[in-house]
């Protein structure tokens, strides 16, 4: 018997070492389960169940009752909280705790932090994956040395529905190019290792769909294919895991009639058995309680059971984990086992993050403060090329655009001069009286102030609800008590004056924000009668567009002689913006998302599914899938963006067969036809012309750019492999089949330039 036994031991012996030692970090990860096995003994449920909680300072939760909680060991992380003595504060009550757990300190770093950058939707038209890297790896920088440790950002999800405020937030239409930004985000927060000092742990959102709620009406529910939802929606989020994000925030949206944040199906089998996330699940703000309206739970203590069911590991703002918690466990509607599985998942990310052995790390005020100042100046001329990379030139009849510089200007409209607008929403931390209007941007450009006049011109609106609604940040966008015609005669006065006007017109930041949604996506009336008004003058116009998601702007696009996209650009804007309008920058940046012509469209995106009956041209397309009152196509295509220069492309495949192992080499000869010196984006896209499954018309699979001198030539290549041909057949597996795919090159989506390949038996 006992020989026996001891044979059993050696076997157990050896094979524990082999499998430790597959694995290449095999001693450190023995180590940390044994550390985390150990505390975990030591743990009441209570602690446990602490663990599992995330709250924030605010209303009846004073930050002495948060210390309290803190120091009691029934608080896993806070978040919200930014101010360095209380972080500080809080971490020691951490460490006061029974079993001495550090705190997680998490904060919503979108985009940018002290200093701020383009809107998430900006940063995706830059379509330069160093600008996007940059964005996320300054963001990082600055939040590490507020002392915060972990945010809720990179948001992935795919937006197609302009009336949803946080459009503003994600990076727009496409899965491809979502993907990559989700991707980049995630290595360059948390960096390679999350022990690194500046390692910011991110949380891919919302699991799942939430940019997909029926009329783009916030909150609102989600109901798609299991085949469009593996095929497009949720292509991101599985991106920025496998990037090794180590935290997933569920959606507060119900997708195909269960909420995800009581989706078995979505947050255990897809999420934890599919995909083999082995991080943290966090419930979004309330979404616990949330679970009683959905109809799912019949009270709080039920909604928590139905959400640890599912797979939640950590509730966030939380309310009700440790009331109910203890009590579900005791009568076994819950096992301890599914608690001690949650908790260990958040030990293991402290304890990866290396919170145990350092648990102050970046928490020494004096060395925050020096690092934030000295990195500023740097980190602000990052923000001013992000941010210039982030516009869009929509139109330049007769070349109006680039400005000379000695040109009498104009300025007008209400977020020419707005610190808080240009900084876009989700950015409570950003230091408004740092931020760079337009209108001081260009006074700094042509260094000399006489020659720009400036006029409010009229208010964002004159719905006096909607200025209380925009109140987001204590402050709201400023409104002007004049009556509507002296603005605009006042505007139109320093017109008349003027060589050129610049109007700088859109939404105010709390327009496109969570919470923000719009059924009419057109410019508030009182901006439009000032655009008229400046029309009439006869003076050239130079629209600027500032506004955190697709606009309808037939009517402006006619008045424009130019127009630019500049999202809300940040910190920097207002330079950005002045670089582009004279030519310091030649604008580079692409639409990441489709602009209607109106609402009645949307969904409008390009990579539609044909139909049976695809459009004809002839009487008013009668018969075929149309509108008759309005294009199918969108004003503005994804992918789209012009620049002062022209740019020509032709391509060659490197076959036109391929077989499973081979690969397609793609081409492209690129050259500068025009006289200024620009960069071009130029597009891959791909088409499976027949499958088992209509496939989309087109699908971006590439993007790279290249900078070129006038009349200069350059050639970028692309790789077409056999897995980028893969995609969800007629029995939900995911393969390639053979047949004809069309392979498209262009600067937007509409293009036609195609070849064609086989793909082999
Ligand atoms: C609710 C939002 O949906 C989420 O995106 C955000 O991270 C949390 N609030 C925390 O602020």
């Amino acid at each position: 018997m006992m020989i026996k036994k001891l044979a059993l031991f050696l076997f157990f012996l050896v094979f524990s070492g082999l499998l430790l030692a597959q694995e290449p970090n095999g001693d450190a990860s023995a180590e940390k389960k044994v550390f985390i096995d150990n505390l975990l003994s030591k743990m009441t449920l209570q602690e446990k169940v602490g663990q599992l909680r995330l709250v924030s300072v605010g209303g009846d939760l004073t930050l002495n009752k948060v210390l309290d909680q803190i120091q009691a060991g029934e608080i896993g992380g806070i978040f919200n909280t930014v101010v360095e003595p209380d972080l500080s504060q809080m971490q020691e009550r951490a460490l006061k705790s029974p079993n001495k757990i550090p705190l997680f300190l998490g904060f919503d770093v979108i985009h940018g932090h002290r200093t701020v950058f383009p809107i998430n939707l900006g940063i995706a038209s830059t379509w330069d994956r160093s600008a996007i890297a940059k964005a996320a790896e300054v963001s990082a920088d600055e939040a590490t040395s507020d002392g915060l440790n972990i945010t809720w950002a990179p948001m992935v999800d795919i937006t197609r529905d302009p009336r949803w405020g946080r459009v503003s937030e994600g990076f727009g239409e496409d899965p491809y190019l979502t993907s990559e930004a989700g991707r980049i985000f995630v290595e360059k927060m948390q960096k390679q290792s999350l022990a690194d000092k500046k390692s910011l742990v991110t949380s891919v959102k919302h699991f799942a769909l939430y940019g997909a709620v029926e009329g783009g009406r916030e909150y609102n529910s989600t109901d798609m294919s299991e085949r469009k939802m593996f095929q497009e929606y949720l292509v991101p989020y599985k991106a920025a895991i496998d990037a090794g994000s180590r935290v997933v925030m569920v959606s507060l949206v119900s997708v195909n009639g269960i909420p995800a944040t009581a989706n078995h199906w979505l947050l255990t089998e897809v999420l934890r058995n599919q995909w083999h996330f082995d991080g943290v699940v966090v419930s979004d703000h309330g979404a616990i309680r949330e679970l009683i309206n959905h109809g799912v739970a019949s009270d709080p203590k039920d909604a928590v059971r139905v959400a640890i069911k599912a797979g939640i590991d950590i509730s966030m703002n939380d309310e009700y984990f440790l009331q109910f918690v203890p009590e579900l466990v005791k009568e076994g509607a819950i096992s301890e086992d599914e608690i001690n599985q949650a908790c260990r998942h958040v030990l293991e990310l402290k304890y990866d993050m290396g919170l145990f052995s350092d648990p102050y790390r970046n928490l020494d005020p004096k060395l925050d403060i020096e690092t934030m100042f000295a990195n500023d100046r740097l980190h602000r001329k990052e923000a001013r090329d992000v941010a210039r990379r982030s516009i869009v030139l929509l139109k330049n009849n007769d070349e109006i655009l680039p400005l000379t510089k000695n040109k009498k200007i104009a300025i007008v409209g209400p977020l020419a001069d707005s610190q808080r607008d240009i900084l876009g929403s989700w950015s409570g931390a950003g230091r408004v009286n740092l931020a760079v209007t337009p209108l001081e941007g260009i006074k700094r450009a042509v260094n000399n102030s006489n020659s720009v006049s400036y006029a409010f011109g009229a208010n964002l609106s004159d719905d006096a609800n909607l200025y209380r609604f925009l109140n987001l940040y204590g402050e709201t966008s400023k409104f002007d008590n004049r009556p509507a015609d002296k603005m605009i005669t006042e505007a139109v006065k320093i017109a008349k004056k003027a060589d050129v006007v610049i109007a700088f017109v859109g939404e105010a930041e709390g327009m496109a924000h969570e919470s923000s949604s719009r059924t009419d996506l057109s410019l508030p009336a009182t901006q439009k009668q000032l655009l008229k008004a400046l029309k009439k003058t006869g003076k050239p116009l130079v629209i600027v567009l500032m506004n955190g998601r697709p606009l309808t702007l037939s009517e402006e696009y006619a008045q424009a002689d130019a127009m630019l996209e500049t999202w809300f650009l940040g910190t920097e804007g207002g330079n950005a913006i002045a670089d582009v309008l004279f030519g310091d920058y030649n604008p580079s940046g692409k639409l990441p998302m489709s602009f209607p012509y109106n609402v009645g469209q949307i969904p409008v995106y390009y990579s539609h599914l044909n139909t049976g009956r695809p459009r004809g041209t002839e009487n008013m397309g009668k018969y075929t899938t149309s509108y008759f009152d309005s294009p199918n196509e969108p004003l503005f295509p994804f992918g789209f963006g012009l620049s002062y220069t022209n740019f020509a492309m032709d391509f060659s495949l490197s076959s036109s067969e391929m077989n499973k192992n081979g690969e397609i080499i793609v081409k492209v000869n690129v050259e500068n036809i025009g006289n200024k010196e620009g960069m071009q984006t130029v597009q891959l896209y791909l088409q499976d012309v027949t499958a088992s499954v209509s496939r989309p018309v087109k699908e971006l699979i590439g993007f790279e750019n290249i900078s070129l001198k006038p009349h200069e030539k350059g050639e970028v290549e692309f790789v077409i492999k056999y897995d980028m041909l893969k995609f969800w057949n007629d029995k939900m597996q995911y393969v390639a089949e053979p047949g004809k795919f069309n392979v498209f090159i262009g600067s937007d989506s509409t293009t036609q330039n195609k070849q064609t390949f086989t793909l082999l038996d």
